[in-house]
């Protein structure tokens, strides 16, 4: 049975650590001007930390979203360094990713984890983006269904049905991230399916409410294919996202017929 139809398109760019707060502020000056209409589609960008305050400030009142690229999983504490969900929701922020491949594989963040990060941003009203994705070896060896089901599986755990239409989940193959070279659209069709039963199979009719995102060298070239693929509810996009034009070239994407 389908339940609710899912909410509007959901576009994230992630800045990763590639700008200063300085840069960082031109950016988002530079970006507002091109997204008049995002009136059926939310639009996100996730600074550093260090730049969300002032990127939060130039945000408000406009239809631009704030996100974070991380979070801690305590609400307060000696956790030198860490960030807390309080925190991220005292600046207005509105998403966090959570379990990027990049922060899985330099600084070690484990499923368990990245479902305690979940969980944490939850608790705060904040909605968690959830990434999950496999290796190019495990794409060469057949073994990336069963990788991405597993990450999906591990990173919900403990979330109840009430609460996990506020979670999205973001598809991102390693091996596409970075490199310029995106997934086929039909292979990602296929594994948005898979991450869709799987989502069903744990939460029922709920699990239609989350939205599923491809993220992996998405731009202003293959944006719409993305978009008109099926089973895709929004992007996530790193290096594209820090160049003002093509970000809002893909920010404005309008589903091919
Ligand atoms: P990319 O990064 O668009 O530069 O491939 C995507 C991501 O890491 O979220």
């Amino acid at each position: 049975m389908m339940g609710a139809p899912r909410a509007a398109r959901l576009i994230i760019g992630n800045w990763k650590m590639y700008l200063t707060a300085s840069e960082a502020v031109a950016l988002a000056r530079d970006l507002l001007p091109r997204l008049p209409d995002l009136a059926d589609r939310e639009v996100a960008v996730a600074p550093p930390f260090t730049a969300l305050s002032a990127v939060g400030a130039i945000l408000e009142g406009t239809p631009l979203r704030l996100a974070a690229q991380d979070l801690f999983w305590e609400d307060q504490g000696p956790y030198t360094g860490e960030v807390s969900p309080a925190m991220l929701q005292e600046l207005g922020v509105a998403y966090v990713l959570v379990g990027h491949s990049e922060r899985r594989r330099h600084l070690s963040e484990t499923d368990l984890m990245v479902a305690r990060k979940a969980k944490a941003a939850l608790r705060a009203d904040l909605k968690p983006v959830v990434c999950v994705g496999e290796e190019e070896g495990a794409r060469e060896s057949g073994r990336a269904h069963g990788k991405v089901r597993s990450q999906v599986a591990r990173a919900l755990e403990g979330i109840s049905r009430g609460e996990v239409s506020n979670v999205a989940l973001a598809y991102e193959p390693i091996w596409a991230i970075g490199t310029g070279k995106a997934a086929a659209p039909a292979d990602v069709s296929e594994m948005h399916a898979l991450i869709r039963a799987e989502l069903r199979r744990l939460f029922g009719d709920p699990g239609s409410e989350v939205r599923i995102l491809y993220g992996g060298s998405v731009s202003p070239s293959n944006i719409d294919t993305f978009m008109g693929a099926a089973g895709v509810d929004g992007v996530l996009v790193g290096g594209a996202s820090v160049q003002a034009d093509d970000f809002a070239r893909i920010a404005r994407s309008r589903q091919p017929a």
